[in-house]
């Protein structure tokens, strides 16, 4: 069995804790786009861990593999760091750890760049832009360009992270080298970011640089791969981090107390999010361009209580472009809200509407960071 978990909206929908939690059940956990520009929150042992370039695989089940594929533009240094980080809490982590020689290098100058030019988009700085536009610029440079007869160039610059790498366990290879191995294995293809931020089909220009959609996974080299699922994560309300159209936003004090309740801040940057209602168009847009087919819906715990929760159902122009996001008028529905997100019943009406509008079945819904917090639908 193959699947895929993706970022239905702006990211930071959970899908961090969502694939921690399923990864038990797959030999390999993928990450095919983006770089340390995500921040995938993961509670284990009720420690927090946030990965932005490792995948969200629950170390704790041995059998589980990660892959960095070659859709990703890496920041080896950062990578190190996270080896590190996670060798401390489980010894020969790094021997788990595979990284595509494919992927492109998130150079220091691509940092300085990110920092000097792409303030009025809200990029997190981590050189994400600035090193996806080399490798289409075609000046960037691979990590296998570091590798001189099979062995780090020394002249490089960035020979000695890598040496610290290979020397924690960390493998340096290719994703076809390991066609026959994937074949016979369960995958887990985790996105990064989100739809809305995909390179191609986002709200342009405030977009991310990477493929967000499943279209991501085959540019990555896996087109041998057949997905059996394709979810597609929401939050029950909507949050963006960075500038650009957001049609359901709050503002003021509404916006300030649901952003409190919902500790809506940027795992990255810390930066406070952006909040507001759930907001089907958009998420029966990004499953039209993301081959989401499944949902998966988190955070109910942080509207309990409220007694109407309000849900943009339609715009009055329906989307199909990434322009018919400016200026789009919202048409919400108040939904009956929820006591206890734990209660099925009481939130059978909400998620009854997100299938009727997103023609998707939900799968599972969270209500906590706790693995037991995540449960599956079958209403
Ligand atoms: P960049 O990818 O750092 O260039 O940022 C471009 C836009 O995508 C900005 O609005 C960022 O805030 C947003 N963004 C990038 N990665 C993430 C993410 O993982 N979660 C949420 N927003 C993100």
């Amino acid at each position: 069995m193959n699947i895929a978990v993706l970022g239905a909206m702006w990211g930071d929908e959970g899908k961090g804790h969502i694939t921690h939690h399923l990864s038990r059940n797959f030999d390999w956990v993928i990450r095919f786009n983006g770089g340390a520009n995500a921040g995938h929150t993961i509670y284990r042992d009720g420690k927090k861990f946030v990965h932005n370039l490792l995948p969200s695989v629950d170390f704790r089940h041995s059998h589980v593999n990660s892959y960095l594929g070659s859709g990703m533009v890496i920041d080896l240094e950062k990578l190190r760091d996270e080896v590190v980080e996670a060798e401390k809490t489980y010894p020969g982590v790094g021997k788990r750890i595979y990284v595509d020689k494919d992927a492109f290098i998130v150079e220091h100058k691509h940092k300085e760049e990110d920092r000097s030019t792409n303030g009025h988009i809200g990029s997190t700085n981590r050189g994400i832009g600035p090193a996806y536009k080399d490798k289409i610029g075609r000046s960037g440079k691979r990590i296998g360009d570091l590798f001189t007869q099979g062995k780090p160039d020394l002249i490089t610059g960035y020979s000695d992270v890598l040496l610290d790498l290979i020397g924690k366990g960390v493998t340096f290879t290719y994703a076809l080298a390991w066609e026959d191995v994937f074949k016979a294995s369960s995958l887990l293809f985790e996105g990064a970011q989100g739809v809305l931020l995909d390179i191609n089909h986002g709200i342009y220009p405030y977009v991310s640089c990477s493929d967000a959609t499943v279209g991501g996974i085959i540019a990555s080299g896996f087109a041998f791969a057949k997905l059996d699922k394709v979810y597609g994560v929401a939050k029950c309300y909507a949050t963006k981090v960075g500038e650009g159209p957001f049609p359901t936003e709050l503002h003021g004090q509404p916006a300030d107390d649901l952003r409190q309740l919902g500790n809506e801040f940027g795992a990255t940057t810390g930066r406070p999010r952006r909040v507001g209602w759930l907001d089907l168009a958009a998420l029966r847009y990004a499953c039209q361009k993301g081959g989401i087919n499944h949902l998966i819906l988190t955070k109910f715990d942080i509207l309990n209580g409220l007694s109407k929760v309000p849900v943009c159902v339609a715009y009055k122009k329906t989307p199909v472009c990434p322009s018919d996001f400016y200026n789009a008028v919202p048409m919400t529905a108040e939904i009956p809200g929820w006591s206890d997100a734990r209660d099925p019943d009481q939130l059978a009406k909400f998620i009854s509407l997100v299938e009727t509008f997103t023609k998707c079945k939900v799968e599972y819904i969270s209500c906590g960071t706790d693995d037991s917090d995540i449960m599956g639908w079958a209403a």
